[in-house]
C-alpha cells in the first residue's frame, strides 16, 4: 500500500533512467519517450551539458534566498527578454501555476481596485492552485473545490464576439494559450490572436499569453504567439525552461512589470542558482541547436507519418506539439497499448493522442514511434 496521496491514476511503470528520447524502467525495459514528461524535457533526458551545469552549480552554490543577489538568474532573464522581443522584465518562480499566479497578481495590481477580473477561455488549462484553477476553463474541475477565488470569467475559445462581450470595465487581463495543450492540442489562429490584441488595446486590458506548454521552441517558434504576429503584455513559461529542473517565469513589458514594488510578490526558491544554472544551459543549447527550426522540421515529418496510419483521421497542433485524432479507437486505450509496446504518448482526450517528443528527436526515432503505433492501430 503506497503512502503517496492518490492524486494520480495508478502508475503502471516506474522509470529509473533516461537518455535523449529513451527511457528505461525498473525491469530494464527500453521505451521511446514521445511525451517528454508533459513537454518538459525538450532537450531529451540526461542532456550531458545540462547535467554538467546542474552538477557544477550544486558544487558551487545552491541557494541563498532573494534577500541577496545571485547568478545566473539575471543572465537568464536577459536571454528570455531578447527571445520575447525585448523591453520586459522577468519574475522567476518554480512552476507553471506559480508563473500564472504571478501574472494574475500583476494584472490585479496593474488594474487597481475594481479592475481585477481575468478572462480566459473554455477548454484552457492554467494550473492547479486555487486561482489558476479558476482561470482554467474547465468548470467540472471547479465544482468540488468551490468556492474558488473571485475574479475569473470564461469565454468560448476562438470566439472574438464572446470575448468582446465579456470585456466590461472590471476586466484587467485576458489570459490565453497559443495552443490549448491539456484541452486537446487546439491551436489558436492569427485572426483570433490579432483580434484579441486589438480588443485588449481598445479596452486598455492586458493580453497575457500562457506559454507554459508551448514556449521555448516547442511549436516551431520560440514562443507560440510568434506564429500570430502579435506582441503580448505578459508571457508565462515553465516546463521546458529547466529541462526537468523545476523553474517558472513570468515576463511582462516594463511598464506593466512596474506595477509590482518590493513586498507585492515573492518566493523562497524562485530564481535560485540551481534552477537558473539549468535554464542558462538549456537556453544556450536551444539557441545553438535552433530548436524552433528542428521542431518545425521534425513536427512535419511526424505529422505526415501519423496521417498515413490507420484510424488516424487528422493531425492538429504546431511544431512538435501534436494530436492525432483517432476514429473508432479509444485514445487512452491506444496510449496504454503503446506504453506496453515501448512508446510513451498520452491520450489527451478520449479520441486524441498527444505527441510532445524531445525537440532533438531524430528521424530514426520518429520512424520507430510510427511503426509501434502502426502495429497497435492496424
Ligand atoms: C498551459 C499550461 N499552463 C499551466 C500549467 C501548469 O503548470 P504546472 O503543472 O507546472 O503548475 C500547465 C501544465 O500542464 C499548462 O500546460
Amino acid at each position: 500500500m503506497s503512502t503517496l496521496m492518490s492524486t494520480y491514476p495508478p502508475q503502471v511503470v516506474t522509470f529509473v533512467r533516461g537518455r535523449g528520447s529513451e527511457l528505461w524502467d525498473t525491469e530494464g525495459k527500453r521505451y521511446l519517450d514521445f511525451l517528454s514528461g508533459l513537454a518538459v524535457t525538450s532537450l531529451g533526458h540526461a542532456h550531458p551539458e545540462v547535467a554538467d551545469a546542474v552538477a557544477e552549480q550544486a558544487r558551487t552554490l545552491l541557494h541563498v534566498s532573494n534577500l541577496y543577489g545571485t547568478e545566473p538568474g539575471p543572465e537568464v532573464a536577459a536571454t528570455l527578454d531578447r527571445l520575447l522581443g525585448g523591453g520586459g522584465k522577468v519574475f522567476f518562480c518554480n512552476s507553471g501555476a506559480e508563473a500564472n499566479e504571478a501574472a494574475i497578481k500583476l494584472a490585479r495590481k496593474f488594474g487597481g481596485r475594481g479592475r481585477h477580473v481575468v478572462a480566459s477561455a473554455y477548454g484552457s488549462f492554467h494550473g492547479r492552485t486555487l486561482a489558476t484553477l479558476h482561470a482554467t476553463g474547465q468548470p467540472e474541475k471547479h465544482e468540488v473545490l468551490q468556492p474558488l477565488p473571485e475574479g475569473f470569467r470564461h469565454v468560448a475559445w476562438q470566439d472574438l464576439e464572446a470575448l468582446e462581450a465579456a470585456l466590461d470595465p472590471s476586466v484587467t487581463a485576458v489570459l490565453l494559450e497559443p495552443v490549448q495543450g491539456e484541452g486537446g492540442v487546439n491551436p489558436a489562429d492569427t485572426e483570433y490572436f490579432a483580434g484579441v490584441r486589438r480588443l485588449c488595446d481598445e479596452r486598455g486590458v492586458l493580453f497575457m499569453v500562457d506559454e507554459i506548454q508551448t514556449g521555448l521552441g516547442r511549436t516551431g517558434e520560440w514562443f507560440g504567439f510568434q506564429h500570430f504576429g502579435v506582441q503580448p503584455d505578459v508571457v508565462t513559461m515553465a516546463k521546458a525552461l529547466g529541462n526537468g529542473v523545476p523553474i517558472g517565469a513570468c515576463w511582462a513589458k516594463a511598464d506593466v512589470a512596474a506595477a509590482f514594488v518590493p513586498g507585492d510578490h515573492a518566493t523562497t526558491f524562485g530564481g535560485q542558482p540551481l534552477a537558473t544554472a539549468a535554464a542558462r544551459k538549456v537556453l544556450e543549447v536551444m539557441e545553438r541547436e535552433d530548436v524552433p527550426a528542428r521542431a518545425r522540421d521534425a513536427g512535419k515529418r511526424l505529422a505526415d507519418g501519423l496521417l498515413d496510419l490507420p484510424h488516424v483521421n487528422g493531425v492538429r497542433g504546431l511544431g512538435l506539439l501534436l494530436a492525432a485524432e483517432l476514429s473508432d479507437r479509444d485514445a487512452r486505450e491506444v496510449a496504454t497499448a503503446a506504453l506496453a509496446a515501448g512508446l510513451v504518448v498520452n491520450g489527451v482526450s478520449p479520441s486524441a493522442l498527444r505527441f510532445a517528443p524531445s525537440l532533438l528527436v531524430d528521424d530514426a526515432e520518429i520512424g520507430e514511434a510510427l511503426s509501434i503505433l502502426e502495429g497497435i492501430l492496424a
